[in-house]
């Protein structure tokens, strides 16, 4: 049995000139949470279009569920939710309206309709909203109303594009804690994101894109890990972080880094020694890296 959720093999886009993914190679096992991290523009929207036949590949293969997602696209589609896309959210229609109009379409009956919607509405923290408008929902609401609506029919593996952008904290936090109790239901869930934090909480394995291709795959701890070692800080008398150095770790290398700057900082500067974060290893990444020369 296929135990791959989603297998992408050389997936190629342009639009016009311009190569937005060039050559994606990923697979994502059944029942995990997995994290597309990229900044913006990087073609994270894009590779979901591609994944749920929103838009056509220009190559490479994509299998989603074990169907093609070019051959085999309507089975691609009963194999999938998507957030905010197939599902449109009725401003005018209270949560519980929304959902049960969902469920019909779906071909859900009356009764059944009634039932998932009770359901969804607790799973979602929406029962003391359910008899309001949506227009008058909070963003955070909204996000988890959408949610909601996608999974009226449940379906073995979700996308989420960029779920928590533009939320404040407490929502967030609230769609994090779905997003795990879903995936501790069994989904697979494939989401994108721009918040290394977000990543690092929520996904069993992450793929950085820039620039069109994977530039790192792996679980946060090992994308930390290869990043290398601690990290130095050096802190000025108010504790703000004056310089960082990334180190590999070694006891050699801490003491380079020490012995080279000692004379240039006053004995107000204080050092600390940490683990290297999920920010270290983006920037390492993403960015061109700003030389450190000791
Ligand atoms: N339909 C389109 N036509 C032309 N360019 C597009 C289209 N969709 C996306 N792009 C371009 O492709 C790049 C990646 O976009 P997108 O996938 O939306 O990135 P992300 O979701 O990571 O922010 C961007 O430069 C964007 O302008
Ligand atoms: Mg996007």
């Amino acid at each position: 049995m296929n135990q791959l959720a989603i297998e992408v093999k050389g997936l190629q886009k342009k639009f016009g000139g311009k190569i937005v993914l060039d050559g994606i190679d990923l697979a994502v096992p059944k029942g995990k949470i997995f994290a597309l991290l990229g900044p913006n523009g990087a073609g994270k929207t894009t590779f979901i279009n591609i994944l749920s036949t929103l838009i056509v590949p220009d190559a490479g293969t994509v299998k989603v569920a074990g169907y093609d997602i070019v051959g085999n696209k309507e089975e691609v589609k009963s194999s999938i939710s998507l957030t905010g896309q197939f599902a449109a959210v009725d401003e005018m229609l209270t949560a519980t309206g929304n959902l049960r109009m969902m469920g019909r379409l779906s071909g859900l009956s009356s009764s059944e309709s009634r039932i998932r919607t009770t359901e969804l509405l607790k799973y979602f923290d929406l029962v003391e909203a359910a008899n309001r408008r949506v227009k008058t929902f909070s963003g955070g609401m909204r996000r988890r109303l959408d949610l909601a609506i996608s999974l009226v029919v449940g379906r073995a593996i979700l996308f989420l594009d960029e779920p928590t952008t533009g939320l404040d904290t407490r929502s967030r936090q609230l769609l994090w804690d779905i997003v795990l109790k879903l995936a501790a239901s069994g989904i697979t869930i494939f989401l994108t994101t721009q918040y290394l934090e977000e990543a690092d909480q929520l996904a069993d394995e992450i793929a950085v894109i820039a620039n069109g291709h994977v530039v790192a795959q792996g679980s946060a701890e090992e994308l930390k890990s290869r990043i290398g070692g601690e990290v130095i800080e050096f802190r000025n008398e108010k504790d703000q972080i004056i310089r960082e150095f990334p180190t590999d770790g070694s006891i050699h290398e801490l003491k380079r880094v020490l012995d080279r700057y000692r004379g240039n900082y006053t004995d107000g500067v204080r050092v600390s020694i940490r683990r290297p974060t999920m920010d270290d290893v983006f920037l390492d990444l993403t960015m061109n890296k700003q030389e450190v020369s000791l």
